[in-house]
């Protein structure tokens, strides 16, 4: 399962919005073939684990996957029905498949066939994987991963609406390995306006760059903004309340924006901003703040993940890395890692459980 998980993380920038799978053929301890998911579109694992082998190389075999086989006709076959087709005898697998058109429905086909089935290997490690394709369908939002920098004493910026350079170039490389494993990202208007960022990934060769999203109640992004700039390249999308219709819009939208619009004035609730992000096909979000976004994610408890970078540098005085329009009450926190990445360090928490 090791070496399955192994061969499903190479689809890592490409498979999106499908999951991460790989598969490993066994004969006895040793492996006859191994496949992994590409991109969508392109053959399941077991369909390219199996390959061209003849019937006589995967009778009685053993197939190691990390999710349920898919058991509906998509753009590929069915992959249970493969398996039981290319007869195989054993299928050792991590966790299930919550897509709804599947959901057990792979298992059951195997099992009614007489495959022998284990499931739950390293299934904590496989779940880690699939962390975004699983939250979209057991939560059915994004995985939300909050990512800040900050000073030693807690500080995002100098000044509001000025840019602050905190953490170093390692860092800075990092965050683009980041952003490239993420399909989506996210920032507010009051971050546009001060940093003119561009929420690429140009520093992870080979990474992909995510969808690019604005909170912008008002409709303020300037057209000229580097954002606009690279609308047609990379993707771009505005998160607007009523309030902004009338404004610049058009302009933005014949530069390659798309707009959406939320109907409600003032306040834009996250519920419908994820549902906005999912709907664009975006499964995992990696908000950059500014520190009124972060304070109102953490606010409404919308977050799986903080990724909270440390400079060794403290400011005095300045922005707090959150800030919410409403005081949110305490909530506890567990650390998962933390590493020195440069000069940085690099901590990242996750919403503690009953067993933290
Ligand atoms: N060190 C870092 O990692 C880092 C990262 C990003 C930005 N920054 C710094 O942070 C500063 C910007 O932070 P910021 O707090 O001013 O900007 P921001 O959080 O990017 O955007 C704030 C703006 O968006 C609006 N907004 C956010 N969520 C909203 C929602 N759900 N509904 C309606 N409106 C919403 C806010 O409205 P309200 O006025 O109603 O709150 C405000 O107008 C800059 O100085 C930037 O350099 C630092």
């Amino acid at each position: 399962m090791r070496r399955a998980l192994a061969l499903a993380t190479r689809g890592r920038w490409s498979a999106a919005p499908n999951p991460l799978v790989g598969a490993v053929l066994l004969d006895g301890d040793r492996v006859i073939a191994e496949g992994w998911h590409e991109r969508p579109g392109s053959p399941h694992a077991e369909a390219a684990c199996l390959g061209n082998l003849p019937l006589e190389a995967t009778t009685g075999r053993t197939l190691v996957i990390n999710l349920e086989p898919c058991a509906h006709q998509g753009r590929t076959p069915p992959c249970a029905e493969l398996l039981v087709k290319r007869r195989i005898g054993r299928v050792i697998a991590a966790h299930a498949d919550p897509d709804p058109r599947v959901a057990g429905r792979g298992f059951e086909r195997l099992r009614s066939s007489g495959v022998d089935l284990a499931i739950g290997s390293l299934e904590h490690e496989a779940r880690e994987l699939n962390r975004h394709f699983l939250c979209r369908h057991e939560r059915g939002r994004p995985w939300v991963t909050l990512k800040w920098a900050q000073s030693l004493d807690g500080l995002i910026a100098l000044v509001q609406g000025r840019p602050t350079t905190l953490s170093g170039a390692a860092s800075g490389l990092e965050t683009h390995r980041l952003r490239a494993a993420h399909p989506g990202i996210l920032v507010g208007i009051g971050t546009v306006l001060a940093d003119d960022p561009l929420l690429d990934a140009r520093h992870c060769p080979g990474g992909r760059a995510p969808r690019r999203f604005v909170i912008d109640p008002l409709g303020e992004l300037p057209p000229g903004s580097r954002l606009v700039a690279t609308a047609r390249t990379q993707p771009l999308h505005l998160i607007c309340g009523r309030q902004a219709a009338g404004r610049n819009l058009r302009q933005l939208e014949r530069a390659g924006a798309r707009i959406h619009i939320l109907a409600v004035d003032g306040e834009l609730p996250l519920e419908a901003v994820l549902e906005t992000v999912l709907a664009a096909g975006v499964d995992g979000l990696l908000v950059e703040g500014g520190a009124r976004v972060l304070g109102r994610f953490l606010q409404a408890g919308l977050v799986d993940e903080v990724l909270r970078i440390t400079a060794p540098l403290a400011l005095g005085t300045g922005l707090p890395a959150a800030a919410a329009p409403r005081p949110a009450g305490p909530t506890r926190w567990h650390l998962l890692s933390r590493r020195p990445v440069g000069s940085d360090e690099w901590e990242t928490w996750r919403p503690a459980t009953e067993e933290d």
